[in-house]
């Protein structure tokens, strides 16, 4: 089992790169199967997630050439199957954008019902009043999802909630619906800009995204283009706050400033000075970071997929703070691995309420999801002697070289493959 072996203490320091973002390019990827043409993608992080969709997508019969790293050409063309069983596809809630994409183009598709990080139940009913909305049929069968129509016809659909999955998904089938669909309470988080953006370049007739309202205009046919990822938002706030926690001074490079507004809003509350230019940010922290009271919400307000990391700031910093998780009902479970670092934590419903300690020591902790793991790894780099964090396999789902990364700041951290290699590690790092 891979697992990260950190020795904390060195403050991060220096200039990092940051990757394409990871779930603008998921609805990207599956939106270029909608053409019979070639769409170039570039700026694809190279993490877990991306490549097991892009499996997915050539056991559709569609052509993917990885043309480099973090570049693709994808032709939908020669798709004959509209059968999405994968074992790994279960695994990933993604999944389910080829739902929305294959229902636009070929009115059918059947996707296993979709796993992802355990956060909470992560119902997908606003997805599929999406499709019924626009004339489909959607049953849950043999555990897949099955969606079929004779056409799809444009229409009007007020979300209950706002869904960064399920705008993107109804978004896709929409465009190339017969007619004008009109979204209400949509998702306004830059990934989905970037999807309508990426969608515009192939011939729809997209506006609106990054609003509240969504309007489109069917069309019968979508063409190829050539189209990069947006920045990773999440990952530049992860070293960001890395920065903050560590007493650093990080700067992130290849950023869109814009889209970190809700995080460097709190990195200067409690007492961060932060800086940007052009497509970096600078984060300089100098001395014990201050409290705060954070809520998630949907852009552009805190992000939940920041929460983790927020709370570990916040565990370092004087003064008593409040985590309040609005999105997601299981968020907080890294919390108990936390305490184990001497961080005082008490969860209440969907609040942790943090008192801030002088520092944490290491130990070691398991990585319950994506972003928590990523906290994990923040913690073990401001604590107190070695810390392991165990199933990484998270974390690798959704950051490129996270350690390559941290090294490169200056942190102590190395992903080890095996026992024996964490017993090397282990004496040479201690
Ligand atoms: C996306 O998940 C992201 N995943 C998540 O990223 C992110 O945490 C989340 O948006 C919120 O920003 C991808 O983009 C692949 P939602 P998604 O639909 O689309 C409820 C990460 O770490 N809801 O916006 O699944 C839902 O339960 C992750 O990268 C319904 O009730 O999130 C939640 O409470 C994990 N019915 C809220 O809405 C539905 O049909 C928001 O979920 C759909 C959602």
């Amino acid at each position: 089992m891979e697992q990260y072996i950190i020795k904390g203490g060195n403050p991060l320091v220096g200039e990092v790169s940051i990757s394409g973002a990871k779930n603008a390019a998921l609805g990207i990827l599956a939106a270029t199967i909608m053409a019979n043409e070639s769409v170039y993608i570039s700026n694809l992080p190279d993490v877990r997630d991306i490549n097991v969709l892009l499996e997915a997508i050539a056991d559709t019969g569609a052509i993917v050439e990885r043309r480099g790293r973090h570049d693709v050409r994808i032709n939908g063309a020669t798709i004959n199957n509209y059968v999405v069983e994968n074992n790994f596809i279960k695994k990933m809630r993604a999944s389910y954008y080829l739902l929305g994409a294959m229902l636009g183009k070929y009115h059918h598709a059947e996707v296993s019902l979709p796993g992802g990080c355990d956060i909470g139940s992560r119902p997908i009913d606003q997805h599929l009043k999406g499709f019924r909305a626009l004339g489909a049929t959607a049953v849950v069968r043999n555990g897949m999802i099955v969606v079929d129509a004779r056409q799809l016809v444009g229409a009007h659909i007020y979300f209950d909630m706002v869904s960064v999955g399920a705008t993107i998904n109804v978004m896709l089938a929409a465009t190339m619906a017969v007619g004008r669909t009109v979204l209400e309470n949509v998702a306004k988080e830059p990934h989905v800009v970037d999807v309508a953006n990426l969608l515009n370049t192939m011939g729809a007739n997209i506006k609106g995204a990054g609003t509240d309202v969504i309007r489109i205009e069917g069309v019968r046919l979508l063409h190829g283009g050539d189209y990069s990822v947006i920045p990773d938002q999440i990952e530049a706030g992860t070293f960001l706050f890395g920065a903050a926690l560590t007493k650093g001074d990080v700067t992130v490079k290849n950023v869109i400033p814009k889209h970190l507004d809700c995080l460097t809003s709190k990195l200067r509350e409690i007492g961060c000075e932060v800086s940007e230019c052009d497509d970096q940010v600078r984060v300089v922290a100098k001395q014990r970071l201050r409290s705060a009271n954070v809520k998630t919400l949907p852009y552009p307000g805190f992000p939940t997929d920041m929460q983790p990391q927020m709370t570990v700031v916040l565990a370092l910093s004087e003064g008593t703070s409040i985590v309040t998780e609005s999105i997601f009902e299981n968020r907080f479970k890294y919390v108990d691995e936390l305490r184990r670092m001497g961080a005082e934590i008490f969860v209440e419903g969907n609040s942790a309420i943090i008192r801030g300690v002088p520092e944490l020591t290491g130990t070691p902790v398991t990585a319950p999801d994506l972003r928590a793991g990523a906290a994990l790894v923040l913690a073990g780099l401001a604590a107190d002697g070695v810390t392991v964090v165990d199933d990484i396999k998270f974390i690798l789902r959704g950051y490129e070289d996270f350690a390559e990364k941290l090294q490169g700041l200056g942190g102590e951290i190395k992903l080890i493959k095996n026992e024996h290699e964490l017993q090397k590690s282990r004496m040479m790092i201690v």
